[in-house]
């Protein structure tokens, strides 16, 4: 009885702006973050100083690890984690392709060729099957990608590299926090990459990046490769060295916000498991069941009537994206540089997967709202 009402006075109204609303973020912390913003301000030192330091330590030490090296943003961790791992030119390193293209825009930037592999229908995240099958003699590293929040399977993966002898790196840009048995995304590689721009779980209020890793020359060939390869102030010690620096405005933002990532993340996962629990719609499939390490990142569904779905959110004023609507290896500038690889279960979920509003700020009625829109529609095979 309620539907036609509802559908009604939802009618070209916006119940929410943005799948992230990053002003109502912040807001949660604004006068932390003007103090710390003014304290960098004044203090005459804008680049590599003490509040860089001080967050890397306490990123280090969130993430369970020993060293962490702040960067310019996360597709830079990317690359100089490659890089300080010893990938070098006409290398491969493997990695899934549906996870946004930053982890081929870091192997290319490395000089290196990517190599794609299928992931597993379950998760949508690197299948360990097709890894072990891909890994060959030109392999040198593998990316995983921890993408939406959740854990890829992670002790298969590492299992396997450990067994090949070849560096894992991990993508945990969108899985601040996520973790398995204890253990933080970016502490079960040789090398996590993070992003902090501003719509991650930990977001700075621009660009922003950084490694965690245990190995110390690892860290210390970051360190090198983030400021022109110098080992001492204009001694170019390495090569491929680069200015990607983390910024001592950035640094101080992202301190006054990781003491409230757990918190954050819990509501992320609470409105997750809403999602869950009430969405049941036929023709809606969720992709992540969030389990307790899950950090909810991006909350995503599929539906074979993707378009159909989007236009009906839109309609009732809920705001939805594609994560991600292009496979890298079907990218305008890799079409004629790879051979065709069958990446079914990528394909696939490439034309049906569709994210919904999930942050921390969302209000229980804007959680209902959204599981009241996706309810409401009825794909063509209901009608
Ligand atoms: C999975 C993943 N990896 C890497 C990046 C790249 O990070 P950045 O935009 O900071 O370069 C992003 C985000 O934008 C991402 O989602």
């Amino acid at each position: 009885v309620l539907e036609p009402i509802l559908q009604h006075f939802c009618q070209g109204f916006e119940m929410l702006k943005a799948i992230n609303e990053l002003d109502r973020h912040n807001a949660a912390v604004g006068p932390e973050i003007e103090e710390a913003m003014l304290r960098v301000a004044r203090s005459g030192w804008y680049v590599l100083g003490k509040e860089v330091k001080a967050f890397e330590d306490a990123f280090a030490e969130f993430c369970g690890v020993s060293h962490c090296v702040g960067l310019a943003n996360g597709t830079d961790a990317l690359e100089l984690a490659l890089k300080a791992v010893g990938v070098q030119a006409r290398d491969e390193v493997i990695t899934v392709a549906n996870a946004g293209m930053y982890s081929t825009v870091g192997i290319l930037a490395a000089g290196a060729t990517p190599r794609y592999v299928d992931a597993s229908v379950k998760s949508l995240t690197m299948a360990p099957d097709c890894l072990t099958a891909a890994i060959g003699k030109k392999t040198a590293a593998v990316i995983v990608t921890h993408l939406y929040g959740q854990l890829a399977a992670i002790e298969e993966i590492r299992a396997i590299t450990v067994a090949a002898g070849i560096p894992l790196i991990e993508d945990c840009a969108q899985a601040h926090g996520a973790m398995l048995n204890g253990k933080r995304a970016g502490s079960w590689g040789d090398i996590g990459c993070f992003s902090f721009y501003p719509t991650k779980n930990l977001g700075a209020l621009g660009d922003g990046g950084a490694i965690v890793t245990n190995r110390q020359e690892v860290a210390a060939n970051v360190l090198k490769l983030r400021q022109y390869g110098w080992a001492s102030k204009y001694s170019v010690a390495l090569q491929g060295g680069r200015n990607s620096r983390l910024d001592e405005m950035q640094a101080a933002v992202l301190s006054v916000k990781l003491p409230k990532l757990d918190g954050w993340n819990a509501r992320r996962r609470s409105i997750a498991n809403t999602y869950c629990q009430l969405i049941d719609n036929p023709a809606v499939q969720v992709v992540n069941r969030p389990t307790d390490g899950f950090v909810s990142h991006l909350f995503v569904i599929r539906s074979m009537h993707r378009e159909s779905l989007r236009a009906h959110l839109k309609s009732l004023g809920i705001p939805s994206e594609v994560h991600y609507p292009i496979l890298d290896c079907q990218q305008q500038i890799l079409l004629n540089r790879l051979s065709q690889i069958a990446l079914p279960v990528s394909e696939l979920a490439c034309n049906e997967i569709l994210t919904l509003p999930c942050f921390p700020e969302m209000t229980d009625i804007e959680v209902s709202a959204v599981v009241f829109a996706v309810q409401s529609w009825k794909s063509k095979s209901q009608q």
